[in-house]
Parts: structure tokens; sequence; C-alpha cells
């Protein structure tokens, strides 16, 4: 007998607590339902795992701020245009200003294409930016017999002063045998100064003067020999040592550039 009153006391416990699971899970439900029908949450997939419909997510757009944002973006691009309009009015205004106000008195007035080109020059570099594409070298500085390598626009450059002897010697060569066919004398101005970029024409090796099997430069990279004027004589480079654009404004001053 009291084997069963055992026996029935947890058969009621046992009955009680699944009740109150039932009861805890029923309540997480129900407040799961009543949260979702308040509408704090409502999942754009639901309902929708199975279809190939296109969930709506109208709201979770910023509805507040959309407008906004055009009337910025539409601002800039207004100011933007309107200051660059004005800048390039006011600068073809003043070419043109200064062009009339400058012929007003002495010639009929330039056609527009005249003056296109000027403002078009009037954008281009300043006279001292194009100074520093110059370079300018005292040759009293470089004794006969003698190389100089300056730095040009990022490249060397090789300023040979040239004896009688090696005149002599570059003038005596066939040049028809030459791999790059060039006399001398189309190689330089005065025969006394030659100047030439320091550069291989193979690969882009600086050469070392003074040296190779032909008395002129020797790019050791590959083995390409140079001669007394800078032309290829040996070795894989194709080309002779090319000659810059260069001047002398003075008789011992050299402007290459
Ligand atoms: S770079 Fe001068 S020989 Fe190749």
């Amino acid at each position: 007998m009291a084997s069963l009153t055992i026996a029935s006391r947890a058969l009621a416990r046992g009955v009680s607590r699944s009740t109150a699971c039932l009861n805890a899970a029923r309540t997480l439900s129900t407040s799961a339902q009543l949260h979702d029908a308040a509408g704090s949450y409502s999942s754009p997939f639901k309902g929708e795992s199975k279809s190939t419909k296109i969930p709506d997510f109208s709201h979770y757009l910023n509805k507040g701020t959309s407008n906004t944002n055009l009337l910025f973006s539409y601002f800039m691009v207004g100011t933007m245009g309107a200051i660059t309009a004005a800048g390039a009015k006011s600068t073809v205004q003043g070419v043109y200003s200064t062009q009339h106000i400058a012929i007003a008195h002495v010639a009929p007035r330039r056609p527009k294409h005249q003056i296109a080109d000027q403002f078009l020059k009037n954008m281009s570099a300043s006279a001292d930016v194009l100074a520093m594409a110059k370079v300018e070298v005292d040759l009293n500085a470089i004794p006969e017999g003698k190389n100089v390598i300056i730095k040009w626009r990022g490249k060397p450059v090789f300023i040979r002063h040239r004896t009688a002897d090696e005149i002599d010697e570059a003038n005596k060569v066939n040049v028809a045998s030459l791999r790059d066919p060039q006399a001398d004398e189309d190689r330089v101005q005065k025969p006394e100064w030659l100047v030439m970029l320091g550069v291989c024409t193979h690969l882009g090796c600086v050469p070392i003067g003074e040296a190779g099997d032909f008395g002129g430069w020797f790019c050791p990279c590959h083995g390409s020999h140079y001669d007394i004027s800078g032309r290829i004589r040996k070795g894989p480079a194709p080309l002779n040592l090319e000659i810059p654009t260069y001047d002398f404004p003075e008789e011992d001053k050299l402007v290459i550039g």
C-alpha cells in the first residue's frame, strides 16, 4: 500500500511538471504571436520560402532622408558646374581682352581660332617650368679629352670634349659598314663637343666612358661597344647613342633641352 502511494505521488509530480512545461511553451508562443501582431518586426521572407516572389523591403527604407540626399547632390553638381563655367569664362575673356587691347590700334581683330590658340598656350607650362627642362653647362669646366655626365630630365647626358685625334678617328670610319649608319658630322654641332644621352640603346643601361674595343663607351650589361662618336660597333645594341636637343647660346655655354 505504501509503495502504491509513493508511485501515485511520483506520477502526479511528473504530470504537474509536464503541464508546467506545456504552459510555459504556450505562454512563449502567445507572447511571440502578440509581439508579431504588434508589428515591431515582420520578416519579409515570411511565407515566401517556396515562392519566386521578391519580398517587399519598402518598409526598411528611410523615408525621411531620400529627398534631402537628392537636394544635396543637385546643389553640389549645380555649384561645381557654375564655378567651372565662371572660371572658364573669365580665363577666355582675360585672354580675349588682352589680345584686343594689344592689337586694337595696330591691326584688325584676330580671328577666333587664333584667340583659341592663345588660350591653349595660356594653359600650357609656364616659362619657369619650361626653364627647368633645360640644363646649362659651362664648357670651360671640361678639359680636353675628358667626359662629364650631367642629369637632364632624369636621364644621364654624356658630354665629351674630344681631342683632334678622336675627331679624326671618328671621321675615318666607313659609315656604310656601321649597323646604324651615321656620319660623325651629323652627330655633332661642333666637332670637339660630343653630346649624347647616356642610355644604352639595347635595354637602357648606362655605358661606361673611355672603355670598350673602340675607345668610346662600353655597356657592361650585355657587352655593347660604342665608338668615339657614340655609334654602336659591337654587341646587341641596335642603334647609336641618342643625341638630345642642345644649343650653344654662347661660345663656352651649352644648353641641353
Ligand atoms: S643594356 Fe647595354 S648592352 Fe644590354
